[in-house]
């Protein structure tokens, strides 16, 4: 018989798209003793912005939500989403760094590491994989991860060429991530079915989002195209800019004769645990209603609809929402000359941004962001077709030469371990302070001192009251 499996997504990417990573581990303590026996292929509970909203805002250490994760999950797989040389970020760390992360997360508890690169150059997720080699346990699974975009270049070849490269390089499966949610049912069809002929049986795995209405389509026909996992999640925090519901998957993938190894029965009962849990985010404003509806904007316009929403803002502030509709039409002129960056944080907000810039000043590239020149000098990775020579020259200089290596090959500038550590001098207590630092330096300052703080508080009143 036939599997298909599922990732149940609502720990972490539902949460993150719509309430903006804000569920504290308290509020689903209670339901991970049933989640563990739900049948799930993983569960995604941690990276992506699960960290950094840790610290910033719920005052909650990252690592040890990992651990209770690991404790009360012990016999589901515990997944993560990590942006390659970028960790979970948007800058370069260095490999030490990158190696010590990867170290003490499978430490901590993680087993699969999806890993990514925003512009699918595949040297930026090196590091991170034979990090995860090195480091694994018996449940290890080192996922490579295609960002997948829509562009004259990104071709249904070009994309079996990645998945091949991704193969060759050691990844155990492969994921093709569709973050703003508009690749169609026939896209998936083709896509899907190339990539399964070429690739015999290495597991793939589809990621999309309900965003433009797209999804149950598209996830039907990757499901009769061969896929071996999809992402979902429990139906009260689906849909809009969340996954497709696990539940409904569920049913329809029952009627195709496909086995799940789903507890129909545990899978319910998770979504009846968060039923009051997101009526409270609903009623305190916390989700906002519009990303729970569909919006089939980013069909439109071909461009993700966080990126539309941060135009208009930016139009409007500048009270300039006359050149809106010439900004949009500027954009896929913008994508070409920058060689067709998939549409992605943060590069969806930098093509948008010089599109605004070229409308508003008359001129195209009469000013380019300090971002989209980085990008051009190759400090973000390989573009996936060449940047417009005269970009190139006017960033470069007449005999400029892009950097065509890693970053990390280039310089070394940038926090290493050892100066973190000596940074925090006794407000770190283990390897995971200091890499938390590292990761976001002033949220994990004033936590770790809050931290101190509250123990120096608590000793003072066991003195007092004994
Ligand atoms: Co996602």
């Amino acid at each position: 018989m036939r599997k298909v499996q599922l990732t149940e997504t609502v720990l972490r990417d539902a949460n993150q798209s719509l309430m903006a990573t804000r569920l504290p581990y308290a509020d689903y303590a209670d339901i991970l003793p049933v989640m563990d026996q739900a049948g799930y292929y993983s569960i995604e509970c941690w990276g992506g912005a699960t960290f950094d909203s840790c610290l910033r805002y719920l005052h909650e250490d990252p690592w040890e939500r990992l651990r209770k994760l690991r404790k009360n999950l012990p016999h589901n797989k515990l997944q993560m989403l990590l942006r390659g040389q970028n960790l979970l970020g948007y800058k370069h760390y260095h490999d030490d760094v990158v190696e010590k992360f990867i170290e003490l997360s499978i430490k901590n508890g993680i087993d699969v590491i999806r890993i990514f690169d925003a512009l699918n150059d595949f040297r930026n997720l090196e590091t991170a994989l034979n990090a995860t080699m090195k480091y694994a346990t018996p449940n290890t699974i080192a996922s490579g991860c295609i960002s997948y975009t829509q562009s004259p270049v990104h071709t249904v070849n070009k994309y079996i060429q990645m998945c091949k490269e991704l193969k060759r390089m050691g990844f155990q499966t492969i994921c093709l991530k569709d973050m703003a949610g508009t690749m169609t049912p026939y896209e998936a069809e083709h896509l899907i079915k190339g990539i399964k002929d070429a690739l015999g049986d290495m597991p793939l795995i589809l990621h999309t989002h309900s965003t433009t209405g797209m999804a149950y389509m598209t996830l039907t026909k990757a499901i009769e195209s061969g896929i071996d996992v999809i992402d979902t999640a429990a139906s009260c925090f689906s849909g809009g800019t969340s996954q497709p519901a696990t539940e409904t998957m569920f049913y329809a993938l029952q009627q195709y004769g496909i086995e799940t190894g789903l507890n129909e029965e545990l899978i319910n009962q998770v979504n009846d645990y968060f039923k009051p849990i997101k009526q409270k985010y609903v009623d305190n404003g916390m989700i906002n209603p519009k990303s729970l509806s569909t919006d089939a904007q980013a069909l439109v316009y071909k461009v993700p609809g966080g990126m539309l929403s941060n135009m208009i803002a930016n139009l409007t502030d500048m009270k300039a929402m006359d050149k809106f509709e010439q900004a949009l039409a500027e954009i896929p002129a913008v994508r070409k000359d920058l060689g067709y960056p998939p549409l992605v944080t943060p590069l969806s907000q930098m093509v948008g941004n010089q599109a605004v810039t070229n409308v508003l000043l008359g001129e195209r590239y009469k000013q380019i962001s300090k971002e989209v020149k980085n990008y051009i000098k190759g400090e973000y990775g390989i573009a996936p077709a060449p940047v417009a020579p005269e970009l190139l020259e006017k960033v470069l200089g007449e005999n400029g030469e892009p950097v065509d290596c890693r970053i990390e090959d280039q310089n070394r500038t940038g926090i290493e371990f050892q100066e973190a550590a000596e940074a925090l001098g006794d407000l770190a207590r283990s390897e995971e302070d200091i890499m938390s630092y590292i990761c976001y330096p002033d949220q994990t300052l004033q936590f770790l001192k809050d931290r101190k703080a509250q123990e120096e508080n608590e000793a003072t009143y066991t003195i007092e009251a004994m």
